[in-house]
C-alpha cells in the first residue's frame, strides 16, 4: 500500500547520535518538520541554549547546522507524547549500554531504554506510524519491537499501524557531520516495501540511491554489530604490534604505513593509540560475542573477545611503562594528561583510555593536571567516581588527586611528565622547548598516539617515549 509521505519525524533520543543525525536530515530536508525528544531535561535545554557553544554535543560542524534550522524545522523539546502522536515516522535512538547487573550482566545489551519508549510509542501513536531503529541493537530486536507495538493495536478506538525499519547508524564521533553529509552507505532493512521506499526517500534528497542499501531486518541489525567490530578488530591488531615494534626496534608508523599502501588491507584504522574507547566499540563486540556464544558458537565469540582483551591489555601496559619510566614511583609527582576525550574532536569521554589511566595513576598516588578542549571539570569528575578535582585535599600518601587545568603551558609548569592520550590538535603544535623550561628535571613526555616530533621533544632536554616506536623505548 502506498501511503502518503513522512512529514513529520519525532526523533526519541537527543544524544551524540539522535541530535546530529536529526540536525542533518533537517537541513537537507526542509519539507520535514523535525522534534526531537528526551527525557532528559537539561539536555533539551542545553541543545536550545542560544549560545551555541554549550550545546550538549561537540562536533565540528554542528553548531552551524543548529543555528540553520533550529526553531525552522528542527525542535529540541522534552513533549514526548504530543510528538509521538503526530509522527508519521519516529527514530528510536536511546542508549543501549551493556547490562551492569542480572543475566548477562557485562555481555547483553540493556533494552530497557528501548523497551520503555517502544511503549510509549505503543500507547500513543495514532494512524499510521514507520518505527525506525536508529540505535545499535541485537540482532532480533526488531522481534520484541513489534511485539510490544502490536500489544497496543486499535486499544481505546483509536486506529493504529505500524512498520518497522532497521537503520543503523554509521557515524563516527569527531567527524560525525561529515559522515551524515557524505555517508560511505546508508542502511535500510525491512519487510514492507513501501516504508523502505518512504525513508529511503528522505536520503536521496542528498545520498546517491547507489549507496543506499536495502537489507532484511536481521542482516541490518547484525550488519551493524559487525562493522564496528570489524573496526575495532583493525585497532587492536595494530595495538598488537605497537608492542612487537617497541621490542624489535620497529617503527608502527612506518609498519602501518607500508601495510596500508596494500589496497586489499587499506591505510584506514592503521593508528596505534591508547586503545579504542567511546560508548560503541566495546558494547557491539561484547553483544556479538554474547550472541555467538548464545546460538553455541564458542569459537566465533572467542575470536571477537580477544579483540577487547587487546584493547585492556594496551592500557595496563601504557601505564606500566609510564610507572617503570618514573622510577616505579609515582607517589605525589606531578604528571599532566593532555586530553581526556576518547579521541580527538568530540567532548565524549564514555570508555575513553583517558579514565582508566589517570585511574590507574591516581591509585599510585600521582597529582594529575588534567587539560582537554572540549571535556570540561565536572565530566572528569564522574568518571574519576566523583573524586573532586581538588589537590589541597590531597593525602600525602594516599590515593592522588587532580586538578582541571584549561592553559597547557600553566599545567606545565614543575611537572615530572606529561602524557598525551588525545590525538587534539593543540597538541601536535606544543612549544616543547617551552614545556621544558617549565617542568621539572628529569621529565618524560609519554606520546600514546605518536603524534609529536620526537626530535623536538628530545632537543628540549625531554626524555620521550612514544607507542610502538622502538628507538624510544
Ligand atoms: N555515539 C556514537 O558514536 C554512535 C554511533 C552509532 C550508533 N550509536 C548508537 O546510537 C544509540 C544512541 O547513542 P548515543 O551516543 O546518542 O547515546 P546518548 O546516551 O548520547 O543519548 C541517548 C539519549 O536517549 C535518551 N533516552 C533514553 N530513554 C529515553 C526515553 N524512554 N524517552 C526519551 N529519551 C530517552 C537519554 O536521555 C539520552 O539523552 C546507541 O544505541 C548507540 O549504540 C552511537
Amino acid at each position: 500500500m502506498n501511503r502518503n509521505p513522512i512529514k513529520n519525524i519525532c526523533c526519541i533520543g537527543a544524544g551524540y547520535v539522535g541530535g546530529p543525525t536529526m540536525a542533518v536530515i533537517a537541513d537537507k530536508c526542509p519539507d520535514l518538520n523535525i522534534y526531537v525528544v528526551d527525557k532528559n531535561q537539561s539536555r533539551i535545554k542545553a541543545w536550545n541554549n542560544n549560545d551555541l557553544e554549550k550545546l550538549p554535543v561537540y562536533e565540528p560542524g554542528l553548531k552551524e547546522i543548529i543555528e540553520r534550522v533550529r526553531f525552522k524545522n528542527l525542535f529540541f523539546t522534552s513533549d514526548i507524547i504530543q510528538n509521538i502522536r503526530k509522527a508519521d515516522a519516529i527514530f528510536i535512538s536511546v542508549n543501549t549500554p551493556i547490562k551492569t547487573s542480572g543475566l548477562g550482566a557485562g555481555k547483553a545489551s540493556n533494552l530497557r531504554w528501548v523497551e520503555a519508549c517502544t511503549k510509549e510509542i505503543a500507547e500513543y501513536a495514532e494512524g499510521h506510524t514507520i518505527v525506525i531503529e536508529k540505535s545499535t541493537l541485537p540482532v532480533r530486536t526488531a522481534e520484541i519491537i513489534k511485539k510490544i507495538l502490536n500489544s497496543k493495536l486499535n486499544k481505546n478506538n483509536i486506529r493504529k499501524t505500524f512498520s518497522i525499519l532497521s537503520n543503523p547508524e554509521f557515524l563516527a564521533e569527531g567527524t560525525a557531520i561529515y559522515d551524515l553529509e557524505y555517508p560511505d552507505r546508508v542502511l535500510i532493512g525491512g519487510e514492507e516495501e513501501d516504508a523502505i521506499n518512504q525513508l529511503k526517500a528522505i536520503y536521496e534528497k542528498w545520498v546517491d540511491s547507489k549507496k543506499i542499501l536495502t537489507t532484511n531486518l536481521w542482516s541490518s541489525e547484525l550488519s551493524k554489530l559487525v562493522a564496528n567490530a570489524f573496526l575495532a578488530q583493525r585497532i587492536s591488531s595494530i595495538n598488537s604490534i605497537s608492542a612487537l615494534c617497541e621490542k624489535t626496534g620497529a617503527d608502527i608508523n612506518e609498519v602501518s604505513r607500508a601495510v596500508g599502501f596494500d589496497s586489499r588491507i587499506g591505510a584506514k584504522f592503521l593508528k596505534a593509540g591508547p586503545g579504542f574507547g567511546g560508548s560503541c566499540f566495546k558494547k557491539d563486540i561484547l553483544n556479538l560475542v554474547y550472541l555467538s556464544r548464545y546460538f553455541g558458537l564458542k569459537e566465533t565469540a572467542d575470536f571477537w573477545e580477544q579483540v577487547i582483551s587487546i584493547n585492556k591489555w594496551q592500557k595496563e601496559r601504557i601505564y606500566s611503562i609510564i610507572v617503570n619510566k618514573l622510577f616505579g614511583n609515582i607517589t605525589n609527582k606531578k604528571i599532566l594528561i593532555l586530553g581526556f576525550s576518547f579521541k580527538a574532536n568530540t567532548n565524549d569521554i564514555r570508555e575513553s583510555p583517558a579514565i582508566e589511566i589517570a585511574q590507574y595513576l591516581l591509585s599510585e598516588g600521582a597529582n594529575l593536571f588534567i587539560n582537554d578542549p572540549k571535556v570540561d571539570a565536572e565530566q572528569i569528575e564522574t568518571s574519576l567516581n566523583g573524586i573532586k578535582g581538588d589537590l589541597q585535599k590531597k593525602d600525602q600518601n594516599e590515593y592522588g588527586n587532580w586538578s582541571f587545568e584549561k592553559d597547557i603551558y600553566k599545567a606545565f609548569r614543575s611537572a615530572d611528565a606529561a602524557i598525551i592520550i588525545t590525538e587534539w590538535e593543540v597538541y601536535k603544535t606544543i612549544n616543547w622547548q617551552k614545556a621544558s623550561n617549565l617542568m621539572n628535571s628529569p621529565a618524560w613526555i609519554f606520546d600514546t598516539r605518536s603524534i609529536v616530533n620526537a626530535e623536538d621533544v628530545k632537543s628540549a632536554g625531554l626524555e620521550f617515549w612514544s607507542v610502538g616506536n622502538g628507538n624510544y623505548i
